[in-house]
């Protein structure tokens, strides 16, 4: 079983951007972390991060067996990711470092999470081994 994580704009500043909010691991300790509850669980992983839009889609695009998805902002307000989600048959779980709900009102609405099969939200890196999880049951029941 592959999955795609794919890290949105401004997350590799992880570890410097607000660690009060984000915590004081850097991506690549994050994707450290993800790798080893990934290797625990059979699953393959590969890691990608990027503040592009359409990069982000083409990411959706290839994808094989599952995506973990953290949109970064682009959660509030790209339309294109949504569809990018709802176009490939691939389920897709969002995930988020931190509990959007209990931010600032404009974070409290995801739009790409409405085409995604499920979110997890503020359990920092834990979040993404909670998503790992949730592919590993809906492929292998
Ligand atoms: C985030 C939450 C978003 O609102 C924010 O824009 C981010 C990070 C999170 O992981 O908590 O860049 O996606």
């Amino acid at each position: 079983m592959r999955i795609t994580v794919i890290h949105g704009p401004n997350l590799n500043l992880l570890g410097t951007r607000d660690p009060e909010i984000y915590g004081h691991d850097t991506l690549e300790e994050l994707n450290d972390k993800i790798r080893s509850a990934a290797a625990e669980l059979s699953i393959e992983v590969s890691f990608h991060q990027t503040a592009r839009e359409g990069e982000i889609i083409e990411l959706l695009h290839g994808a094989e067996d599952g995506v973990i998805l953290n949109p970064g902002a682009y959660a509030h307000t790209s339309r294109a990711i949504a569809d990018g989600i709802a176009s490939i048959s691939v389920p897709v779980v969002e995930v988020h470092l931190s509990n959007i709900h209990a931010r600032e009102e404009w974070r409290r609405t995801s739009v790409t999470a409405e085409a995604a099969v499920g979110i997890v939200s503020g359990f920092g890196a834990t979040s993404y081994v909670l998503a790992l999880h949730a592919l590993k049951e809906r492929t292998h029941p």
